[in-house]
């Protein structure tokens, strides 16, 4: 979908017309009769947020009612699902141009409604020798915003469908090897540093967790660090953004029977949110200084793939139990943590990833679970645009007790618990490795990847949270004023 700025006056414009109302119904602007009006009227009556359709042949007229009074962020929301309907509605009538304009809407609302369209035209389609419709063209009133503004949310939409489309490509196509060089390749057109290392120096390193998951596999490790540091940063320490990049999660000698190896490709969704976040920070300049930390395997049962009872020495140190060889993610994590918290002695520490099945079956796929230490600052901002943006962190619990059911009889510590609370436990695991470094933890496991349609996103790959970190990012300035 293309965006541009133009004048639209829904009398005299040639094509179709998406009308935001945000007002009580006036027929000011609105190519519509008085029995046209009444109809409009008492649709908006019945459901505030009804989409009322006018055929205006060849074309149609899609006025979009929703109550500008209520919160910005349930409205914005409101916005964003209806723009998903306009979008469904113009494919059906094989439609690929629309013009957008609207009354009581202000530049956020309309902001929103261009975002739920962008996102709901997005699909999958480098293995169909026929790509599904795509709306080609949006005209937006150029009242509402400029240029520039415009610019700004294009280039964080691009980054969620450049996130979607790593997640959505199987491991046969995107190894580790293969997504370091593409971050590589893409962080040397922006000020972004990139530094790949690969397997001789991730054993120098002595990264135990990501070479003991890496054992199973015939593809090489990577371990990739991003950074962006503009001259006007807010922060004078790093933000640190750690994510998992399993490749391909079979759980390795554990192996996930059944049905439950599919989507396991998205293992990824963690790495591949971080670099879009840091990525769309640096296009756009936000004044934060940002390190991504991402490593990168597959988790399989090769011949020499490592098993349950090996214990595994972790880059700070640690000892870890294997207990199961399919809590890989944490191993890989730990490592990248601990690399963070020495070699950057970040001010936060953020990590996504796809974790635990225990966080689905705990909030299933409407949100984030998120856990905090030492973070309440930012976890507070981090919630409120969560709120805001509609991609929710739900807090749970970090009492000091789950420590105890990660403790291991032959080393410091074990690879996973008890069958209770295990997306806690998997959290615990990896706080330990942040040791005082503020930090906070979103096991994205529920919403990273869809099975079917969720709203405005499609089947596949979300970039759930790339919307949330960056709006963290772009009022990251106020966890400083309230220190
Ligand atoms: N990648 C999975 C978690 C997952 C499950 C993500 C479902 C998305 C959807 C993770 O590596 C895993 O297998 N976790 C195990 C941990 C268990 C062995 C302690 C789980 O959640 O079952
Ligand atoms: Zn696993
Ligand atoms: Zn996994």
């Amino acid at each position: 979908m293309r965006f541009t700025l133009e004048q639209i006056t829904p009398k005299e414009y040639a094509g179709n017309v998406i009308f935001l109302y945000g007002n009580e119904v006036a027929d000011r602007n609105l190519p519509l009769n008085k029995k046209e009006i009444d109809h409009l009227k008492k649709r908006r009556k019945e459901d505030e947020y009804s989409i009322v359709v006018f055929d205006r042949l060849p074309y149609h007229l899609y006025v979009v009612n929703f109550n500008a009074e209520k919160l910005a962020s349930e409205s914005q929301e409101k916005l964003r699902r209806s723009a998903h309907k306009v979008v469904s509605m113009l494919k059906d009538e094989k439609q690929t141009s629309v013009g957008i304009t609207g009354d009581g809407v202000i530049p956020e609302e309309v902001v929103a409604f261009m975002e739920g369209m962008m996102l709901s035209d997005y699909s999958f389609d480098r293995y169909k020798a026929k790509s599904p419709a795509h709306i080609e063209s949006a005209a937006v009133d150029s009242t509402f915003l400029t240029q520039d503004e415009l610019d700004r949310s294009l280039r964080l939409w691009n980054r969620i469908f450049w996130c979607r489309e790593w997640v959505n490509l199987p491991v046969a196509d995107l190894n580790a090897e293969e997504f370091a060089s593409e971050l590589e390749d893409i962080a040397k057109d922006l000020q972004v540093k990139c530094t790949v290392f690969d397997k001789k120096k991730i054993e120098a390193l002595r990264m135990g967790g990501l070479l003991g998951v890496n054992k199973g596999s015939v593809d090489e490790p990577r371990f990739v660090v991003l950074e962006y540091s503009p001259a006007d940063a807010v922060n004078q320490k790093p933000v640190a953004l750690v994510g998992k990049g399993v490749m391909y999660d079979t759980g390795g000698l554990n192996i996930k029977p059944d049905d439950y190896m599919r989507e396991m490709k998205s293992d990824m969704a963690g790495a591949a949110t971080m670099a879009s976040v840091l990525f769309a920070a640096a296009e756009n300049q936000l004044p934060v200084h940002l390190v991504a930390l991402l490593p990168m395997t597959d988790n399989r049962p090769g011949f020499n793939a490592y098993a349950a009872d090996d214990v595994l020495t972790m880059y700070d140190g640690t000892t870890v139990e294997v207990v199961n060889t399919d809590a890989e993610g944490r191993l890989i994590l730990a490592d990248a943590i601990a690399y963070a918290v020495a070699n950057y002695d970040p001010e936060l520490l953020i990590d996504a990833a796809t974790l635990t099945g225990a966080a689905v079956r705990a909030i299933g796929t409407y949100g984030i679970a998120a856990m905090q230490q030492n973070a309440d600052n930012p976890f507070n901002l981090l919630k409120i645009m969560g709120n805001q943006v509609y991609e929710r962190i739900a807090e749970f619990p970090f009492w000091s007790e789950y420590d105890e059911l990660i403790k291991s009889d032959v080393a410091d510590i074990k690879n996973c618990g008890i069958a209770q609370a295990g997306a806690i436990t998997a959290g615990k695991f990896l706080a330990r490795f942040a040791q005082k470094t503020p930090y906070i933890h979103l096991d994205i496991a529920g919403v990273a990847f869809f099975s079917k349609q969720q709203d405005y996103y499609a089947p596949g790959a979300s970039g759930y949270g790339i919307r949330l970190l960056y709006a963290f990012m772009q009022t990251y300035e106020m966890t400083k004023n309230n220190q």
